[in-house]
């Protein structure tokens, strides 16, 4: 029902935005040891394009939290469903995100993730919502902040699915 979604984003608005976060992290990670964490499932798109824009030779692995049901409003409980399957002790973190919405998810993962004890620890979302947040969470790339929409596309899902399409847009219900 892809009538139900008005673009946000287009491929192209992505791809050039996608190209200067990777040259941004390229910068300001050069000589040192990074290991890229992407969230699954919604990251996925958004992964394998920005880690081809950094021209670094890091290491890149993956998590998997929770904090949705079906639909379109958080639980509020996040889960962490998938572990990481490499040690980041003195390693220098960045954990990727799909969107940042309430918070919550990232605050749960950054506070898992640096009792392990690594070099350093920023997070990069391809979307912000910042009017939703129920928590502070510090985020240190952002690709677009949008307002409070929901929105599909990318990697975001509805209800599983709509992940492949290849722009972002607004989901009318
Ligand atoms: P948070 O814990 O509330 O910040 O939510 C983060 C997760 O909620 C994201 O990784 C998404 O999976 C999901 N989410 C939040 N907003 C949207 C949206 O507009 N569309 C699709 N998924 C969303
Ligand atoms: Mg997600």
């Amino acid at each position: 029902m892809r009538d139900r979604i008005s673009p946000m984003l287009t491929e192209a608005q992505i791809a050039a935005r996608v190209k200067e976060l990777g040259a941004q992290i390229t910068r300001d990670y050069a000589g040192k040891d990074l290991v890229v964490v992407g969230l699954l499932n919604g990251v996925y798109p958004f992964f394998a394009d920005l880690t081809r824009a950094i021209e670094l030779d890091c290491g890149l692995t993956f998590m998997q939290a929770s904090s949705y049901g079906g639909g379109t409003d958080s639980t509020g409980e996040v889960v962490i469903k998938k572990d990481l399957d490499c040690s980041i002790q003195s390693k220098h973190v960045l954990v990727v995100e799909d969107i940042v919405d309430t918070g919550l998810t990232l605050h749960k993962v950054r506070n898992l993730l640096l009792d392990r004890e690594p070099a350093s620890l920023k997070i990069c979302t391809l979307l912000d919502k910042p009017s939703r947040r129920k928590v502070q969470v510090p985020v240190d790339y952002i690709g677009f902040p949008i307002e409070d929409k929901f929105v599909v596309g990318y990697g975001l899902d509805f209800d599983g699915k709509y992940r492949n399409l290849p722009f972002v847009g607004v989901y009318h219900p």
